[in-house]
């Protein structure tokens, strides 16, 4: 029985040390370096989720760098997405406000078809939470996006970031969006956009 592969570009967005690398990491190789370095561009990777109905989403991820003198490039990444997390340290407010920020550009100036996943990682550090929970919530709900609670260091939620992504990602064809099946092209996004 031939199992449904589908490609998607998944890129990930958040200030510099909030932990993207570590997210990617934990999930491509199961590891955790508590001395990871500040990616420089970008970095590459892929990974494959299957999933119960036999259909499997090989990931395409753009791991970015969030220091500033890097935000520029953060386009040529985002741009033909077809998902992004958005990440922020539940221990840095700023960084909330950053996700925040990068979640208002890709809903602005993404493909509007792009599936945004807010992740507050680091929840193994929780004791020193400094991220309101409630005004996550509020936010959530008004910004329609999903939210997740992960730890690159314990493990905790990361696959099921991943799955939850490639369950939701949309992969329907017909209408021009979403994965496409492999061996095709990814399709760009083409929708107007009416903000910015
Ligand atoms: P840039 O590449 O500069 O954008 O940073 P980044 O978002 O990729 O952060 P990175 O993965 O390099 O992690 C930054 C620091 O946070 C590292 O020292 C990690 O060890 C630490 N870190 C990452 N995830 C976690 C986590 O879940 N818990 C804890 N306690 N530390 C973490
Ligand atoms: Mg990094």
């Amino acid at each position: 029985m031939s199992e449904k592969k589908y490609s998607c570009k998944l890129v990930l967005l958040g200030d510099s040390a909030v932990g993207k690398s570590c997210l990617v990491t934990r999930f491509t190789k199961g590891e955790f370096f508590e001395f990871q370095e500040p990616t420089i561009g970008a970095a590459f990777l892929t990974a494959e989720v299957g999933l119960d109905d036999g259909t499997s989403v090989k990931f395409e991820l753009w791991d970015t760098a969030g220091q500033e003198r890097y935000r520029s490039l953060a386009p040529m990444y985002y741009r033909g997405a077809t998902a992004a997390i958005v990440a922020y340290d539940i221990t840095n407010a700023d960084s909330f406000n950053g996700a925040k920020a990068w979640v208002a550009e890709l809903q602005c100036r993404g493909g509007s078809d792009c599936l945004i996943v807010l992740v507050g990682n680091k929840s193994d550090l929780e004791y020193s939470r400094n991220v309101d929970e409630t005004l996550v919530s509020t936010y959530v709900a008004s910004s329609e996006i999903s939210h997740i609670k992960t730890s690159a260091k314990t493990g905790e939620n990361v696959s099921e970031l991943f799955r939850l992504i490639a369950k939701k990602v949309p992969k329907d064809q017909s209408s021009g969006r979403g994965c496409p099946e492999l061996t095709c092209v990814h399709p760009s996004q083409t929708r107007p956009r009416t903000c910015c």
